[in-house]
């Protein structure tokens, strides 16, 4: 252990705690945890561009390269690439397809879609796709581990010493989605046991839109007025590499990240779509945004600022599960990692010439920006937004709770990390057999900030603190922003797939150092 990591280590989580208890921060501890997190800040050592200077970029849409048993085929190669992420430098990533983000998948409710992910990376991978409705053996799980073609070393047993087995696949494996779930803003991304945290913050995630026609019929903006943003925060060392504090740069085999960043790791870095503080033309009239917080450890609460006048507001017509029942208004949107966001924003509030701008008033310096608007010219707009959005969004009737589930810091193996019901994650042991059908109650209390997301199906957030929920936990959920020392009771529902499954802090320092559990529906 250095000096650093002793007279830290652990206690900067309990810094982090009391800090965003609104407890005083002063004494040794956490004082660089910034306010409203839990995770610790990494600094580039790069010169940063300007905010506002790069142009948004937009990711390509992955086209089907042809069927497979009545399926759309999409084949998908996870390799790496150097890319321009700060204007001038060469960035080395994985990617799907080589790009970061990966590509957009379009896809449509009930008709069937199997990727096929090819791994030219150097270290295993496993693909999930987050909000999807899939069959356990095609949901990622953590260790059904797709080995890089060509390499035949023994990573099935090299996990810490213990023999840990999954489905393990040579260099390829086909993904079945069957898609039968509503329109919504999914994403997928890597999910390797033990090394989630450091391969997507390497690149390896991108956003998947289920589309159908009950919304397409609603009217809502559409084409170049859709835009898929895609939110997450890095930083860069000197010679613009990406730069992630893990034990074991190789990914190979020693989990986790240095002590220091054991709450999580923060960049300074606020990159859309893969661009830093990137600056978008738009014209005076209405725009769908699908925001996807895709930070390792994160939060956002975003505003939009105009100069000289009120902020404008967000009409949310849609959360992590697709639409809600009905649009409502939110002045500002809180977004823990792993959350999704879609809102429409209408431009024409302001005079053509104005520069809106998403802010993120969570952050300080060079993270309270985020990305800029520029109303360049007046429109036709066609678009509109009902105000009944859906008919499928009925209230789960919950029973008393049923499961309670407990995040906090503790003990993994002969280290710290981070437990559920102070357990580690155990692959072979179920801590619930929840009954296809059925509603359940499930309770989740927290030290810290802990993002929670379920697999298979989407929740209803009931209370918190046993009271209301928030106005922005509206819908079908899969993904709760739990803040510390907070309970929240959620209704779960798992329909269709019997299998094995996980659960999660989607803060993926936390997942990586042992905050997951798996279930089974039966
Ligand atoms: Cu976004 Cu278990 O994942
Ligand atoms: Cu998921
Ligand atoms: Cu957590």
């Amino acid at each position: 252990m250095t000096p650093r990591m002793s007279r830290r280590g652990f206690l900067g989580v309990l810094g982090g705690a009391a800090a965003v208890a609104g407890l005083s921060a002063c004494g040794a501890v956490g004082l660089d945890t910034p306010a409203g997190q839990t995770g610790e800040t990494l600094t580039s050592a790069v010169p940063l561009p300007a905010p506002y200077t790069v142009p948004l970029p937009i990711p390509a849409v992955a086209r089907p390269t042809g069927t497979l048993d009545g399926a759309d085929l999409y084949e998908i190669t996870q390799r790496a690439a150097d890319v321009e992420i700060l204007p001038g430098r060469r960035t080395a990533i994985w990617g799907y397809d080589g790009t970061f983000p990966g590509p957009t998948f379009e896809t449509r409710s009930g008709r069937p879609v199997v990727v096929r992910h090819t791994n030219r990376l150097p270290v295993p991978t496993v693909a999930h796709l987050h909000g999807g409705h899939t069959p356990a053996d095609s949901d990622g799980w953590p260790l059904d581990l797709v080995l890089p073609v060509g390499d035949s070393s023994n990573w099935a047993h090299s996990h810490n010493g213990t023999t840990m087995t999954g489905d393990l696949a040579a260099g390829v494996r086909e993904h079945r989605y069957p898609m039968t779930q509503r329109a919504a803003t999914l994403w997928y991304h890597d999910h390797r046991m033990d090394f989630t945290g450091p391969a997507v913050y390497r690149g390896l995630a991108g956003m998947h839109i289920v589309r159908d026609d009950a919304e397409d019929a609603l009217g809502l903006p559409h084409g170049d007025r859709e835009l898929p943003l895609v939110i997450c925060d890095r930083a860069f060392d000197a010679d613009a590499a990406l730069s992630y504090p893990s034990l074991d740069r190789t990914l190979r085999t020693v989990p986790g990240v240095e002590d220091h960043w054991m709450p999580g790791v923060l960049g300074d870095v606020v990159l859309v779509n893969g661009a830093p503080w990137p600056v978008h033309d738009v014209d005076a009239a209405r725009y769908r945004l699908r925001i996807l917080n895709a930070a390792n450890a994160r939060r956002f609460v975003l505003a939009l600022t105009v100069p000289g006048g009120p902020d404008m507001p967000f009409t949310q017509i849609g959360s992590d599960g697709g639409l809600l029942a009905a649009p409502q208004r939110l002045d500002s949107i809180a977004m823990a990692p792993g959350e999704r966001f879609d809102v429409v924003v209408d431009f024409s509030a302001v005079p053509v010439g104005t520069e809106v701008t998403l802010v993120n008033t969570l952050g300080t310096g060079s993270t309270a920006d985020v990305l800029r608007f520029r109303v360049v010219r007046t429109a036709r707009d066609d678009s509109r937004v009902p105000d009944r959005l859906a008919d499928d969004v009925t209230p789960l009737v919950p029973g008393p709770v049923m499961r309670e589930f407990s995040f906090s810091r503790g003990a993994v193996g002969g280290t710290r990390g981070w437990t559920i019901n102070d357990r580690s994650f155990d692959p072979n042991v179920s801590l619930a057999d929840v009954p296809l059908g059925q509603v359940e109650t499930w309770r989740f209390r927290t030290d810290v900030h802990h993002p929670v997301h379920v697999h298979l199906d989407q929740f209803q957030v009931l209370a918190r603190d046993g009271r209301p929920p928030r106005p922005a936990d509206a819908g079908w959920k899969d993904t709760v922003d739990v803040l510390p020392a907070e309970i929240v009771d959620v209704a779960v529902r798992f329909t269709q797939y019997a299998g094995r499954y996980v659960f999660h802090c989607h803060n993926l320092e936390h997942e990586d150092m042992a905050m997951m559990a798996t279930i089974r529906t039966v």
